[in-house]
């Protein structure tokens, strides 16, 4: 894993946005995997703008988005794909019918859940894959134990995540017990990863994720299996990282070596 340390949450977002606009110029018709939450709130942020002041181009880009609330419908404002079209596809030219979010009212997840993979496959895999990561370590809504393995199904949410996500809703009695996630096989079938996290509060889960041990206990970890995996952080988020000043020393000496090879 590439370990990119910034100062604050706006530099991690201008990086980490940096990232993606990278890809989008590198091939049109990118297929983008993005996630939901307060953390790539200002990455978005920072693809409208570089859409809106340097005409970065989405016309041709496919999404998929990796989870969403298990029973609420598109429009409701909880859901993430209420979420995703207040804070980034409004914003740029997406195409509509280029667009896929786990549709959370659906009759029959399990089928739904065959379709979305379908979906993916069709459309040749997703080429980068956004993600955040939950406290406990979730990528997606891969609670603890998912298997590795595991492709888009429904998924029942850990305390810890109800807990965190509660401030989203009235009441902690009103998030949803379950959701639909890509499993941590789809995430992982992606052909580039970039993980996003700030902030005090996941200090301890990224020291874990990126310097414990690989366990499904901490699904995040699976990242460290990925041939291609980005991980920007904040200051913060990184404050509990041993090694630290190696991977800022990597950082500020790899274009000695992407010279060389000619990248
Ligand atoms: C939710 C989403 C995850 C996201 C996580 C962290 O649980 N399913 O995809 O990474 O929240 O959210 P935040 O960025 O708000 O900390």
């Amino acid at each position: 894993m590439e370990i990119i340390i910034t100062p604050d949450y706006e530099a991690m977002s201008k990086m980490s946005a940096v990232v993606i606009a990278r890809e989008v110029k590198r091939k049109h018709d990118l297929v983008l995997g993005l996630a939901t939450g307060d953390t790539p709130i200002g990455t978005y942020r920072e693809l409208a703008k570089l859409h809106k002041e340097e005409g970065l181009d989405f016309s041709k880009v496919t999404i998929f988005n990796l989870d969403e609330y298990l029973g609420l419908a598109p429009l409701n404002k909880n859901s993430y794909n209420y979420f995703m079209w207040e804070n980034l596809f409004k914003h740029v030219n997406v195409s509509q019918h280029k667009i896929f979010v786990p549709q959370g009212n659906t009759d029959d997840p399990e089928e739904f859940s065959e379709w979305y993979e379908k979906q993916i496959l069709n459309v040749g895999g997703i080429d980068l894959q956004v993600l955040g990561i939950g406290g406990d370590g979730h990528i997606g809504f891969n609670e603890p134990g998912s298997s590795f393995a595991s492709r888009t199904r429904v998924k029942g949410l850990y305390e810890q995540t109800i807990k965190d996500n509660a401030r989203f809703f009235d009441k902690e009695e009103d998030v949803p017990r379950f959701a639909i996630t890509m499993g941590v096989g789809t995430i992982m079938d992606a052909k580039k990863i970039l993980l996003i996290a700030s902030g005090e509060g996941k200090a301890d889960v990224c020291k874990e994720f990126i310097e414990g041990p690989v366990t499904s206990q901490i699904t995040a970890t699976a990242l460290q299996l990925h041939s291609y995996a980005i991980v920007v952080l904040d200051e913060k988020a990184a404050s509990k990282l041993e090694r630290k000043e190696y991977y800022n020393w990597v950082r500020d000496n790899k274009h000695v070596v992407e010279k060389r090879i000619g990248r």
